[in-house]
């Protein structure tokens, strides 16, 4: 599956339209490059307005019960649609924890190995987010990461899904789905990069020109 990785509504609501999205993914970096000083509460309905799917909103505070707080706020705009977005870390676990026991949605995020993605999963995370180009930034290879974590999750029937972003090119989409990943979030950019091939123009070009010759 794929998720838009946007804050931005009229990108959101275009992408949707092309039938191909099932949920929307921020962070407080999207949002601030997108949003600037926009209030997130107004910002987030009006995503939630022109989508379908969960909408992952990310926690900022950094104590647990702060954590708590913030996502029960969010989670009340929008109870069956919005998905707590919990960095990854010992609290981060704990909170992951306790709103699964609320029956919240969570997806813990951040994270760079299987270590880490096991751990969300076994605390109840409903994605785990792993993070395909800041992994590529230290030199190492993500795919190996995403099926190893992958055959666990089968291996322990944990009901976990794997959502591969900080995707920088459409090499990343290819890999992360082929290695074993449930979900890939995607920004618009490169959603729009997917539509492309010079080909495919090539070919519907010369059809067009065929078919508006025909009988002269
Ligand atoms: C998605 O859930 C992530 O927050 C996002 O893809 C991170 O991307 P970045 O590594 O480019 O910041």
């Amino acid at each position: 599956m794929l998720f838009v990785d946007s804050t931005d509504p009229t990108e959101i609501k275009d992408i949707y339209s092309w039938g191909i999205a099932s949920g929307v993914t921020t962070n407080p970096l999207i949002f601030a490059r997108e949003a600037g000083e926009a209030d997130l509460e107004q910002r987030i309905r009006e995503v939630l307005a022109v989508s379908y799917g969960h909408v992952s909103v990310e926690l900022v505070a950094e104590d647990f019960e702060g954590m708590l707080d913030e996502a029960e706020r969010y989670h009340s705009w929008a109870p069956e649609r919005i998905c707590i977005k919990v960095p990854f870390g010992e609290t981060g676990l704990r909170v992951t924890h306790e709103l699964t026991t609320r029956k919240i949605a969570t997806n813990v995020t951040c994270m760079m190995n299987f270590n880490q993605a096991y751990l969300a999963a076994l605390a109840g995370g409903t994605y785990l987010s792993i993070f395909s180009g800041r992994v590529r930034d230290t030199g190492y290879d993500v795919r190996p990461t995403i099926a190893q974590t992958r055959a666990q999750l089968e291996r322990e029937g944990l009901d976990g899904k794997i959502i591969i972003g900080s995707i920088r090119h459409l090499m990343d989409v290819n890999e992360a789905l082929g290695a074993g990943a449930h979900i890939v979030t995607v920004t618009p950019g490169i959603l729009r990069k997917m539509l492309h091939h010079p080909k495919t123009d090539e070919a519907i070009a010369e059809f067009n020109a065929a078919w508006h010759a025909r009988g002269k």
